[in-house]
């Protein structure tokens, strides 16, 4: 049945990443719901170009400038910034000031921008993409806000899932890249091998949802069939879940609150399967308790525990690091960090940023000795 309402028409941020291939195709077999505005990538030039020529697109921008003059220069409903790291916090800010529906794919961008990025965003007018906070937005449908105990995040675990902290310690670049279940790009891919893509999901959990830290937990569950929970009041706990596809939550991302049928797979009840549970090993991964850290202190902690860490992980790469250093460098700037203080700006975050990756390249050449 053709869908009756109007067509969003929608600007695809890092179109040639892994979200963004996959956020293209949820447009290409939906043209009575979703129609491409313009698309913005880094350096795959012609890709983009193609890209923008399948779909009659005429707005093509490469590079973070080109980005945001195309986010407040292209009409649109919707945009998807799916692009990689915190260079993609110009472009959330862009948005939010243009007044679009702001999908968001870029955790990176609303960790960095913290309450810059919150001050910004009218009600709703942020929609997660992310598959646990997605997740959690669906299950919030459940209760009222003052019913919610807490939120539960879950996570695959990764590659080294299972390891204690010293078998951790010769493990290579190859290894950190076999994710188990999602496929995506070399950063995001490392950070879930550390756990600091979880750490910074709880981040923007608390960002995007107002929910204190002490009441965002995190749970390893290897089968990333439940997305994240919620936890009520009365002990209820409400999970939303999905063979994993990313396609899903793009799509509700960009259709929110509305459902587009046929874009996931169901799960399937005719085969056996179990779903497993495990507490998270904070000491092989401490990921999570230093984001935990950072975001209590706000301010520029969050965007300095992530330069910090996009630093460390392009050294662990190019094999200038080893895997453990990679917390232990982070961990070690953001406890150097001395905030300028006064309101968050955007020169505030970047210059903090600037100074956490010449700190962080400074603990890499000492690491490395
Ligand atoms: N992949 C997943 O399953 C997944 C799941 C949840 C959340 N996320 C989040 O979604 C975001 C994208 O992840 P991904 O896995 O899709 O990353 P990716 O595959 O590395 O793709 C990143 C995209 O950003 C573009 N880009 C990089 N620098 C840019 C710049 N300066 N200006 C404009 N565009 C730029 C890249 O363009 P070029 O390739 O042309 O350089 C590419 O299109 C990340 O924030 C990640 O945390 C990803």
């Amino acid at each position: 049945m053709p869908y009756p309402g109007r067509v969003r028409t929608v600007l695809v941020l890092g179109s040639t990443g892994s979200i963004g291939t996959q956020a293209l195709e949820v447009l290409a077999e939906h043209p009575d719901r979703f129609a491409l505005a313009g698309l913005a990538a880094g350096s795959r030039r012609a890709l983009a170009h193609e890209q923008a020529a399948r779909f009659g697109a005429e707005h093509v921008a490469m590079g973070i400038e080109e980005t945001v003059d195309l986010v407040r220069t292209v009409e649109a409903d919707v945009v998807l910034n799916a692009i990689t790291g915190s260079v993609g916090l110009a472009a959330t800010l862009a948005a939010l000031e243009a007044g679009r529906t702001l999908a968001l794919a870029n955790k990176e961008s609303l960790v960095a921008g913290g309450d810059l990025v919150r001050a910004l965003a009218a009600p709703g007018q942020v929609v997660p993409v992310d598959s646990e906070h997605s997740a959690i937005a669906q299950a919030l449908r459940a209760g009222r806000a003052d019913e919610v105990r807490r939120l539960v995040l879950t996570a695959s675990g990764g590659p080294f899932r299972g390891r204690t902290r010293d078998e951790l310690r010769d493990v290579t670049p190859e290894q950190a890249l076999a994710h188990p279940t999602w496929d995506m790009g070399l950063v995001v891919t490392t950070n879930s091998a550390t756990l600091v893509n979880k750490g910074l999901e709880v981040i923007e959990a608390h960002l995007l949802f107002d929910v204190p830290y002490e009441r965002i937990a995190v749970t390893v569950h290897p089968q990333s069939i439940v997305h994240s929970m919620v936890e009520f009041v009365d002990g209820a706990t409400i999970a939303q879940a999905s063979p994993p596809d990313m396609r899903l939550p793009i799509a509700l991302g960009l259709s929110w609150p509305d459902r587009v049928p046929g874009v996931g797979r169901p799960l399937d009840w005719a085969t056996a399967s179990a779903w497993t549970f495990e507490p998270l090993d904070e000491r092989a991964f401490p990921a999570v308790a230093l984001a935990k850290r950072v975001g209590v202190a706000g301010g520029t902690y969050p965007a300095v525990f992530n330069a910090a860490n996009e630093q460390a992980v392009l050294a662990f790469h190019a094999r200038r690091l080893g895997y453990l250093d990679i917390l232990e460098v982070v961990e070690r700037v953001v406890d150097a960090h001395e905030p300028a203080g006064g309101p968050l700006t955007l020169e505030a975050v970047l210059e903090a940023e600037t100074e956490a990756r010449r700190a962080a390249d400074a603990a890499i050449v000492r690491a490395a000795r």
